[in-house]
């Protein structure tokens, strides 16, 4: 039966000599990106012949949708007509929905096309490219866009990644009652970083320090705010703010020097990379040490300060972390704010997990962390002959 109605298809499209695109047919899947087991519902409206399919393709196989690939190409991954079956219609609905399953298609982009008139390989309508992934986000990309400046009496934290989560309302915006196990998941779907190694870490030590507190029904909340307490996370040579000693309320301030500082490593490329990075947070390191005289650093200061000198590639475009852009940096650390163009998950559909020996991420953390404690630990009078030599801070100008 379904050879005999491609045999008609084709039939018809090799007849119909002509077919024009119908403006106001429309065609949506209502969703950005599907996990595998979630069945994609397409829905449309106002379109118009007979002998319609409604047919999904991966999205490299199409790249002119008033000829798209004939069935006997191959590449439709799956096709149904516009009445919902593939027998035959009984009449051509202008509305309604299909609905294709996602357990058998690969992982990849995808869009869903309305055929022309008579099965014509115009399409008179197709959906925006959608993703079937492993890593979907489920608040949708204009949420993304509603970034709001914290007011006056909003908490913020030292961390830039939790403040722009609040800035743009993952997080309660006001940086109080936040739920920090929710904060962890809204993290992994957000920053692609493996909800797991959040709770074991910066989350463990957020609640081992006291900074937390239970709500009503036992849910572990925080203030932000807290994050910035002495005695726990929040350590001396931050990347971009200064030392508490220096002035505490403005240590709680991202410092434009020290941002500029890290802009300019080599003026003529747009791009940091890990050597870069670790250089940069090598000199705030030995800054500290030399000029702040209550730098002290905690053991585990080498496993945060390493990871947070590696979580900056999480911006970057670049699925290896191998380089960021100067230019998302910049930005997100001046306003908090997600590039205009971040797409949650889009580096890579399994979340980075810098614990784990098989991640390539684990790699990165281990030489970031090799170099924050060689550099923490490195005796003074050293620091200080290779500040004279000029090896780091003349580099950047100092703070
Ligand atoms: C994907 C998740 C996260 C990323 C990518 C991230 C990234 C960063 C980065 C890059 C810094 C360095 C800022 C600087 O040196 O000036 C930082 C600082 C900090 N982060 Fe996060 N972070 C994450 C999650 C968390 C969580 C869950 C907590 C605690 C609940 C946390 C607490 C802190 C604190 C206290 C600091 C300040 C350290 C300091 O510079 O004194 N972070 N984070």
């Amino acid at each position: 039966m379904i050879r005999c109605f491609l045999s008609i298809i084709l039939f018809l499209v090799s007849t119909t000599f002509f077919v024009s695109h119908v403006t106001g047919s429309d065609v949506s899947v209502g969703k950005e990106c599907f996990r595998k087991g979630e069945l994609i519902t397409a829905k449309f409206d106002n379109i118009t012949g007979t002998g319609i399919w409604i047919g999904l393709y991966p999205k490299n196989r199409v790249s002119d949708f008033t000829n798209l690939p004939g069935f006997a190409e191959g590449y439709l991954s799956s096709w149904v007509l516009s009445c919902g079956t593939r027998d035959n219609c009984i009449w051509w609905p202008q509305r309604g929905e299909v609905h294709f399953p996602t357990d058998e298609l690969d992982y990849g982009d995808y869009v869903v096309v309305v055929s022309g008139d008579r099965a014509g390989l115009d399409a008179q309508a197709h959906t925006e490219t959608f993703t079937v992934g492993t890593n979907c986000f489920d608040i949708t990309i204009p949420t993304m866009d509603r970034w709001i400046a914290p007011g006056d009496n909003d908490q913020r934290s030292p961390c830039p990644f939790v403040n722009a989560l609040s800035n743009h309302g993952f997080l309660n915006r006001n940086g109080t009652f936040v739920d920090l196990l929710d904060m962890a998941d809204k993290m992994e779907l957000i920053y692609n970083v493996d909800a797991g190694f959040l709770r074991d870490g910066p989350i463990q030590l957020a609640i081992d320090c006291n900074q937390t507190y239970e709500d009503e029904s036992g849910n572990i909340r925080i203030d932000i705010d807290r994050l910035f307490d002495d005695n726990c996370e929040e350590h001396e040579a931050s990347m971009f703010r200064a030392d508490s000693f220096f002035g505490f309320n403005k240590s709680k301030q991202t410092d434009d020097t020290l941002l500029n500082n890290l802009i300019r490593i080599n003026p003529s490329s747009d791009v940091l990379n890990i050597e870069d990075i670790m250089g940069y947070q090598a000199d705030r390191i030995m800054e500290s040490r030399l000029r702040n005289p209550e730098t002290e650093f905690r053991d585990f200061d080498i496993d945060n300060m390493g990871a947070q000198g590696v979580f900056l590639f999480l911006l970057s475009s670049d699925p290896t972390l191998t380089t960021v852009e100067k230019d998302r940096l910049y930005f997100f650390l001046l306003m908090e704010r997600l590039p205009s163009d971040f797409l949650p998950g889009s580096l890579r559909d399994t979340p980075f997990n810098p614990k784990d020996e098989t991640d390539f991420i684990h790699d990165k953390l281990m030489q970031s962390m090799a170099n924050v404690e060689i550099m923490m630990h490195t005796p003074i009078d050293e620091v200080a002959n290779l500040s004279l030599a000029g090896v780091t801070l003349s580099r950047h100008g100092g703070a």
